[in-house]
C-alpha cells in the first residue's frame, strides 16, 4: 500500500470531533481516515492537565498502531494541553484546533467576544498565549460550557436542559455586547441552532473547522502525503461507549463508514 493512501487519523474526547471529521471529507473526499472517540472519559474539559496528555498519547498510539500517516486532535481540550507533548514525542505530523480567537478579533465591531470552550482549554497556556496577542482593545468574555458535553454524550442535544444551561451561559455574553461568539469546543457545532435561537441574526458564531480541514490539506500537500486516488474514502470509527449517538451524528446508511464498539 502507498503512504498516501494510509489513514488521516482523528481523535476526540467523544463524537464532537465528528464536526471536524465532516469538514475533512467535505474537503478531502479521497482520504480515508479512522476516527476515535474516548466517550467513556469524556470530558477531558474537567481533567488534569497531566491525564488530558496521558489519554492524548493512549488515543495517539492507537492510531498509529493503524498506520495513520497524519493525526488531527480534533479537540480544543486536547490540543491546547498536549499537543506540544504529542509534536515532540512523534514523527508524524499533527494537526492541532483551537479557539478562533484570532478571526473573531477581526470580525467584532463592539470590540466584545464571546468564548464558550471547557475548563481545560479555557485554563492552558497555549490559550492564554493566543489571547494574549489579540489587539488591546477587546475585551474576551470566556465561559466554561460546564455540562454541555455531557448532555450531547448522551444525546440530549435539542432538550429543555440544553436550552436552559446555554441561555445560563450566552445571556450574560450578550448583557456585556458580545457580537462575536467563538464555539472552543468541537462538540458545539452541533448546538448552532439552539444558540442562534438565543443570540438572534446578529450576533456572529464562530468556530474552526473549516480552517483545521484547510491546514490539514496544506500540511498534507506540503509532506507529499495527499492521496492521489481517485475513489471515495473509507472511514472507520471506533467508540468506547454509547454507540447510538455517533451513529445519530453521521449517517450510518452509508457504505463507506463502519462504526465499531469496543474498549480501549
Ligand atoms: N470536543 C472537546 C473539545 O473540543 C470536548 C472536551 C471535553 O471532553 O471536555 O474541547
Amino acid at each position: 500500500m502507498k503512504l498516501t493512501s494510509y489513514p488521516i487519523g482523528i481523535f476526540d474526547s467523544g463524537v464532537g470531533g465528528t464536526s471536524i471529521w465532516k469538514e475533512i471529507k467535505a474537503l478531502l473526499p479521497h482520504e480515508n481516515t479512522i476516527y476515535l472517540s474516548d466517550s467513556k472519559n469524556a470530558p477531558y474539559g474537567e481533567k488534569s492537565e497531566q491525564k488530558i496528555i496521558d489519554l492524548s498519547i493512549k488515543n495517539s498510539e492507537f492510531l498509529l498502531q493503524q498506520n495513520c500517516k497524519l493525526i488531527i486532535v480534533a479537540c480544543n481540550t486536547a490540543t491546547t494541553n498536549a499537543i506540544k507533548v504529542l509534536r515532540e514525542k512523534y514523527n508524524n505530523p499533527f494537526i492541532g484546533i483551537e479557539p478562533a480567537i484570532k478571526p473573531a478579533a477581526l470580525k467584532t465591531k463592539t470590540n466584545n467576544i464571546g468564548i464558550l470552550a471547557t475548563k481545560g482549554t479555557l485554563n492552558s497556556e497555549l490559550f492564554e498565549k493566543t489571547a494574549s496577542t489579540i489587539a488591546e482593545e477587546i475585551t474576551t468574555r470566556e465561559t466554561v460550557g460546564k455540562g454541555l458535553v455531557e448532555l450531547i454524550e448522551n444525546g440530549k442535544i435539542d432538550s429543555s436542559e440544553m436550552k436552559k444551561l446555554l441561555s445560563s451561559y450566552i445571556k450574560p455574553m450578550l448583557e456585556d455586547q458580545v457580537d462575536c461568539l467563538v464555539l472552543g469546543c468541537t462538540h458545539y457545532p452541533y448546538l448552532i441552532p439552539q444558540i442562534r435561537e438565543i443570540v438572534g441574526e446578529k450576533v456572529q458564531i464562530i468556530d474552526s473547522g473549516e480552517a483545521v480541514a484547510k491546514q490539514t490539506k496544506a500540511i498534507l500537500e506540503k509532506h507529499q502525503l495527499l492521496n492521489i486516488d481517485t475513489k471515495k474514502g473509507t472511514h472507520q470509527f471506533y467508540i468506547n461507549k454509547n454507540k447510538n449517538v455517533l451513529e445519530m451524528l453521521i449517517s450510518k446508511n452509508n457504505e463507506s463508514i463502519k462504526i465499531d464498539e469496543k474498549d480501549f
